[in-house]
């Protein structure tokens, strides 16, 4: 039976992986049999929106394979996680939960534990699981997620341990089926990869090279996603700016923002990450002409030191950055900037962080994201001389903080008073009677209001500013 189920496997996708799907169902229920009980599985996802997107794609191979997702990750029959590699304090945590895993016992002594993302296209890391992660039965990569109920399937039919690690992407592999997280709101992939090997990042070896979405699809999706009662899209690639590089007679990235915008039904764009050495000021005038782009710009700074962001090969200086955050911010006023920075970069000196935390005063940043350099194998700076001591990142990594924090406060203070449309996303975690949205700009506000509200964008008079939040009332 084995041989004749892969023999007759369709080659082009994404009908193969639909077969693939229908005949794991049937594998499936032959076990439920066996077992006496409706087998679930979970999925624990570290990282980016970008593997947030992608565990969004397997939960709906998953579930039309005919599993029930559960919240219990310990008692799951098939336990699948994402795993992040872009610091190793992302690694630990994987490892942390295989760990807990593995001393839990479960009723059904043959659960199926599958491990794929970014981490397992490092070869160490497979080999340390092959090594002493013995119990983990499926292994896959970045490119070949789309293959899930194939990979179920060579395992069901007596495979025990199943590796498919591509390292290279392939073809895009379009609808795929999807289980969204929110009803309201949905990641749009617009790209995949990376060309711009800033030398401190493992993306590019781990997600591939760039390659942009082809614009009709990236439309079609916003169209269904609208079709089913989405209002917020987030368009996802590590540098968004550069989509359609390369591809003669692509859209540019601000034209295919003008696209999404006749979308009806979606009220709301994002998009994530803007590098800055790519943001033009068609962008920003695409921006300021829209009602439906969000107020806010992700735009990493890594660091304020022409000198290190020539070792991080970033390709703008201080200064580069410095103006066009100032065009941002003169041209789109009511913009949020964020931002991430990185302490104790190979070489970094307290002189380097001066000129970060300079660059944070004059930006003054509604918000960022500090991170401590994490050395990550086969990269260039892995290699750079130079590395400061704990001591000394732990206390440039508080100056640094101190900053940001300082400015984002007193940027947030800025919309007091102001009537700002809501996203409401969910219930407040400690007050049941107050709802949470989030604001155009990034900001999330509290106020009183019904369940009933979430998924709807309304009108919110800012009352009161928390630091990093507001209290609100609905008008
Ligand atoms: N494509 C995005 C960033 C993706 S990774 C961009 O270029 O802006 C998200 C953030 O993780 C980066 O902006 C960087 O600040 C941080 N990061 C990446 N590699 C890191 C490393 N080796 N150590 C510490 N932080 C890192
Ligand atoms: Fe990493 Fe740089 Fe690519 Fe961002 S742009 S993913 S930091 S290599
Ligand atoms: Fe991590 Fe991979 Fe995203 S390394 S940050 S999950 S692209």
């Amino acid at each position: 039976m084995r041989d004749s189920l892969f023999e007759l496997a369709p080659v082009t996708e994404p009908q193969r992986q639909y077969y693939f799907i229908e005949n794991a169902a049937s594998l499936i229920k032959l076990r439920e049999a066996e077992l006496l009980h409706p087998m679930t599985f979970h999925v624990t996802t570290f990282g980016c929106q970008m593997n947030a997107k992608d565990s969004e794609k397997m939960t709906g191979i998953l579930t039309e394979m005919g599993l029930r997702e559960v919240g219990d990750e310990y008692g799951a029959d098939i336990v699948l996680y994402n795993t992040c590699t872009i610091r190793d304090n992302a690694n630990q945590k994987f490892y942390g939960h295989l760990g807990t895993l593995n001393g839990k016992s479960h009723r059904n002594s043959d659960r199926i534990v599958a491990v794929c993302g970014c981490m397992m296209q490092e070869p160490d890391c497979v080999e340390k699981l092959k090594k002493s992660y013995g119990f983990v039965n499926i292994i896959f990569g970045t490119h070949n997620i789309y293959k899930l109920a194939e990979l179920i399937c060579r395992h069901l039919t007596g495979e025990s341990h199943v590796i498919d690690i591509w390292d290279k992407p392939e073809e895009i592999v379009e609808d795929i089926p999807t289980v969204r997280k929110y009803p309201f709101k949905s990641g749009v992939n617009i790209m995949y990869g990376c060309n711009n090997y800033c030398t401190y990042c493992i993306v590019p070896y781990v997600r591939g090279n760039e390659r942009s979405r082809d614009a009709g699809e990236i439309i079609k999706e916003c169209e269904k996603l609208a079709s089913e009662g989405v209002k917020e899209v987030m368009l996802l690639g590590q540098n968004v700016n550069s989509y359609g590089n390369g591809i003669e007679g692509s859209l540019s990235f601000p034209e295919l923002l003008k696209e999404v915008e006749k979308v009806e039904g979606i009220e709301r764009i994002r998009f994530m990450t803007s590098h800055p050495k790519d943001l033009s000021d068609e962008l920003i005038q695409v921006m300021k002409a829209s009602n439906k782009i969000c107020r806010h710009i992700h735009l990493p700074l890594q660091s304020g030191s022409t000198r290190i962001l020539k070792a991080m090969n970033r390709r703008y200086t201080k200064e580069q950055y410095l103006e066009l955050a100032a065009k941002i911010r003169s041209e789109l006023p009511d913009v949020a900037i964020t931002t991430d920075i990185i302490v104790g970069f190979p070489g970094e000196t307290t002189e380097d962080i001066d000129d970060t935390i300079d660059v944070i005063r004059k930006v003054r940043y509604d918000g960022a994201f500090t991170f401590i350099y994490s050395p990550r194998t086969g990269t260039p700076a892995a290699s750079m001389d130079g590395r400061q001591s704990k001591e000394w990142i732990k206390a440039e990594f508080d100056r640094v903080l101190n900053a940001v924090q300082e400015e984002s406060k007193a940027m947030a203070v800025r919309f007091m008073g102001n009537t700002e449309s809501v996203l409401v996303e969910d219930v407040n975690e400690q007050d049941e009677s107050l709802m949470t949205g989030r604001m155009s700009n990034n900001l999330m506000v509290h106020f009183p209001g019904e369940h009933s509200l979430i998924g709807k964008i309304v009108n919110v008079k800012l009352t009161e500013c928390k630091g990093f939040y507001y209290m609100g009332e609905m008008v």
